[in-house]
């Protein structure tokens, strides 16, 4: 039953990586990523979606309209006339019912595949590494024993640029379009006259027949994109555009014998230009560095060259951590969609998605430290860069900008700080950073604070300013003040606002902030024994000693004024008074102080973390995963801010936030508890939700930030797809807490803790250029406990594997009892 419920809109092809849908009409759009450094496009099965360059704010290459009707408006649009039938072989704009449909998005790609009438189109669609182009290919197959003359055209809508500026300043905007059409590209050149020294141009690898670059001259002034004109009329309309809305369509004619096969590629591409260079003559745009990438994939072997770099590339990524398991799901989860999704929340942050316009939302500062630690083992090299950016963004005080733009690298001042969770999330990144790679010269690199190269520390000092902001702004019960809010954006504890247009996330109306917060506190704990660690391991002693204290303190404050009995409470409101206890009406217990406490073990010989987690498992836990609040907040309450705004079961109020439910699992792996542990992972792993795909709605390949929770009036509903803490805490957990496999300074420690019907399964990993084969065999059905470890051979002593010389492959033995 479960297979045919998820074969109803596609299915898992892991020999290829890939996920093949195969019914245009998913719930929702199911999207994919294209490119990993510069130049990004979204693309949905349908082939909806958008390209920009760098910062989809503000360098967006083509228009997209969310929330429009149909869904899913904009995108790399194709057009085939075949005779009197014209179709689109991705079903959409034109919507013609297609004979077959298929849509494979894989790894940095997707190919779109139509067939009506004896004719396919199959189209790959990718960006090549270290290019700022997209590539769409188009394979067009005669499968008829018929001659078939077709008429191609395709479509991209251009964006002038700030996609902000773009769907709301149309006084202006009308009036600035500008093209140029020379041979077979297209080029885009709005506000290139003025300060851009930047271009875009949409090219095909053949002589056209036509083109149009004026949006209403191939729609018609009164179509939409299922109805173009030009398509109608079976020609262009050689249409220039001047001002208005600027597009890009190539008309090509093909004829096609019995079983003729026929590429096309078109490519889609930005350009920069020095100021000096920007002319060819007065008016016309210098367009040698666009032939020069147009040249490179003007034929199918250099793109099948560039496809395969692209592949490599991924393999070698993804060989780096694969687990085999008896059970496909969770072999496909770790080797594959987590690892993908990981390279996605890293280089967007939370900016670009079906959900997030990009056009709010930089990268966040602790949305991007978290991101970072699913990552780490892809590209540290990026990482490390990543680190030392968000670090710039730091105040000397140790808070930070809780974002930054990605193009400039600034903290966006708009936002601004206050959030009191954020300093701390930066000594995760760089322990986690370091643990990974071994490269301690981080540490002392000279880093800015708030951008200002006149006033710099190392690394290190950055780390102790975060260290030391919480233990500066603790509350009357020695907890951690909250600030604007701590991780859950919606706890704003000193926001109290009764005005409809205040943003929850920057306004603070209660002066003095006497709120304060648990999970900070946990945090603290967690992290700064991390930092404990690192002061130690560098003979730091004194800095360690000092740092020691300020925990023990917090362990005791959260002992004596965080625990609730049966729970640890959730925070201090701005009259002192508690919230997430059994005391109160709604929201008696909160999911962020059970993970951070759990994880950080506090408490954990007195029983707490076990109580904690009996609680977690009573009242929060449901068949969909695990709600951040219960019961949900059933009102709006002015002392608690946002979480109380939304309808029960929705998002931070009673939904299932999938971020935090890796702490949980975390938490049940510090006390050894396995089967629960996985259980959890299970519920809201995607590859394990085939029989809910229709109600789940979005993408069955990657996390989403929220599922409705069991109080929602649709529980099991995901929204926020993709871009979401979820999966980089999600791959920790599994490869590191459950599988075990968990990077220390010294080497590679295995300390597996996994449901106790597990009798065998095992990981090859590469760790510092060494890889290891490790067989996990669990003879006498426990969670946990390593009785043995024998490598290539030798037993060795405790369970941290020994560091070899790089490039060598070593065989590890492990047995649990
Ligand atoms: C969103 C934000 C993240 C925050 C979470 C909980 O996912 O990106 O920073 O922690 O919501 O409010
Ligand atoms: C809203 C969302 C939260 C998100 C925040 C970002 O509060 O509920 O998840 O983190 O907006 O601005």
């Amino acid at each position: 039953m479960s297979i045919q419920a998820e074969r109803q809109y596609g299915y898992f092809d892991d020999a290829h990586r890939e996920y093949v849908i195969t019914e245009p009409k998913t719930p929702y759009p199911w999207i994919n990523y294209l490119g990993d450094t510069a130049f990004f496009s979204l693309l949905s099965n349908t082939g909806g979606g958008y390209s920009f360059y760098k910062d989809a704010k503000f360098r967006r290459l083509t228009r997209y309209r969310y929330n429009n009707v149909p869904v899913d408006t904009g995108g790399k649009y194709f057009y085939i006339k075949d005779g009197d039938v014209a179709w689109s072989p991705g079903w959409k704009p034109m919507r013609t019912p297609l004979d077959k449909y298929e849509c494979r998005h894989g790894m940095g790609y997707s190919r779109i595949t139509g067939e009506k009438n004896g004719l396919r189109s199959s189209v790959l669609f990718f960006v090549p590494r270290n290019e700022d182009i997209e590539i769409q290919q188009m394979t067009l197959t005669n499968l008829s024993d018929e001659i078939k003359t077709i008429k191609v055209f395709s479509l991209v809508e251009w964006c002038l640029w700030n996609a902000e500026d773009d769907m709301t300043n149309f006084q202006r905007n009308f009036s600035t379009g500008q093209v140029e059409v020379k041979d077979s590209v297209i080029y885009h050149k709005t506000e290139y006259r003025e300060r851009r020294n930047h271009y875009a141009f949409y090219s095909v690898n053949q002589k056209v027949d036509g083109f149009d670059t004026d949006r209403d001259g191939f729609l018609g002034e009164h179509n939409g994109f299922d109805t173009p004109a030009v398509v109608d009329k079976g020609e262009s309309n050689y249409s220039i555009a001047h001002g208005w809305s600027p597009v890009a369509s190539h008309y090509l004619e093909i004829i096609l014998a019995p079983g003729e096969v026929k590429e096309l590629i078109f490519t889609l591409g930005y350009v920069e230009m020095p100021e000096d260079q920007k002319w060819e003559e007065p008016g016309i745009i210098n367009k040698s560095k666009a032939r020069d990438m147009i040249d490179r994939f003007n034929s199918v072997d250099q793109v099948h060259l560039a496809f395969r770099e692209l592949k490599d590339y991924w393999d070698h990524l993804l060989n780096k951590y694969i687990v085999t398991t008896d059970d496909p799901r969770l072999n496909r989860g770790v080797n594959i969609w987590n690892q993908y999704q990981n390279m996605v929340t890293f280089n967007m942050s939370r900016s670009a998605s079906y959900f997030e316009s990009g056009i709010g939302r930089g990268m966040g500062f602790r949305d991007s430290n978290q991101d970072l630690i699913g990552f780490v083992h892809l590209v540290p090299e990026r990482a490390r860069q990543r680190i030392l950016d968000i670090a710039a963004t730091q105040f000397e005080d140790g808070s930070a900008y809780h974002q930054y733009q990605p193009l400039t690298k600034r903290g966006n001042a708009a936002i601004g700080g206050n959030f009191n969770d954020d300093p701390m999330w930066l000594v995760q990144a760089v322990t986690v950073y370091l643990k990974e790679t071994g490269d301690f010269s981080i540490l002392d690199e000279s880093v800015p604070f708030d951008n200002d190269e006149n006033n710099c520390a190392t690394l290190f000092e950055h780390l102790g300013r975060s260290f030391n902001f919480v233990t500066r702004n603790l509350g009357e019960h020695g907890l951690p003040l909250i600030g604007r809010a701590d991780w859950n954006d919606c706890l704003n504890l000193n926001c109290f606002s009764m005005e409809p247009n205040e943003s929850f996330q920057t306004t603070e109306n209660r002066e003095g902030g006497r709120a304060e917060s648990v999970m900070i506190a946990g945090q603290f704990v967690l992290f700064g024994n991390d930092y404990v660690e690192l002061c130690r391991y560098r003979d730091q002693h004194e800095e360690a000693e000092r740092a020691s204290g300020h925990i023990d303190a917090m362990i005791e404050a959260i002992k004596k004024h965080g625990w609730d009995g049966e729970w640890f409470l959730r925070a201090y409101d701005a009259f002192g008074k508690k919230i997430g206890t059994h005391e109160a009406e709604e929201s008696k217990i909160f999911i962020e102080s059970q993970g951070f406490c759990t994880m950080a073990g506090v408490g954990l010989k007195e029983g707490l973390v076990s109580k904690s987690l009996d609680s977690v498992n009573k009242y929060l836990a449901c068949d969909y995963g695990i709600v951040l609040n219960y019961p949900a907040f059933t009102r709006y309450y002015v002392e608690y801010g946002e979480i109380s705004t939304y309808p029960q079961g929705y998002k931070e109020n009673g939904g299932i936030f999938c971020h935090n439910n890796p702490w949980i699992m975390i938490g049940e792996t510090v006390q050894g508890n396995g089967d629960r542990a996985f259980e959890y992972y299970t519920k809201i792993a995607p590859a394990y939700q085939d029989d809910k795909v229709r109600l789940h709605k979005t993408e069955p390949y990657v996390y989403a930030q929220m599922i409705a929770g069991k109080e929602a009036a649709t529980p099991g509903q995901a929204k926020n797809s993709w871009l979401t803490g979820t999966a980089a805490w999600n791959y920790v957990a599994i490869t590191q807490a459950i599988l075990g496999i968990k990077p220390q300074y010294d080497g590679l420690q295995v300390d597996p803790c996994i449901p106790k019907a597990w009798t065998h399964y095992s990981v090859v990993r590469q760790f510092r250029d060494v890889t290891y084969h490790i067989d996990i065999f669990n003879p006498k059905s426990v969670s946990k406990g390593v009785t043995s470890v024998v490598v290539d051979g030798e037993p060795i002593t405790g369970n941290i594997l020994p560091m070899f010389e790089p490039g060598t492959e070593h065989r590890v033995t492990v047995t649990m009892g």
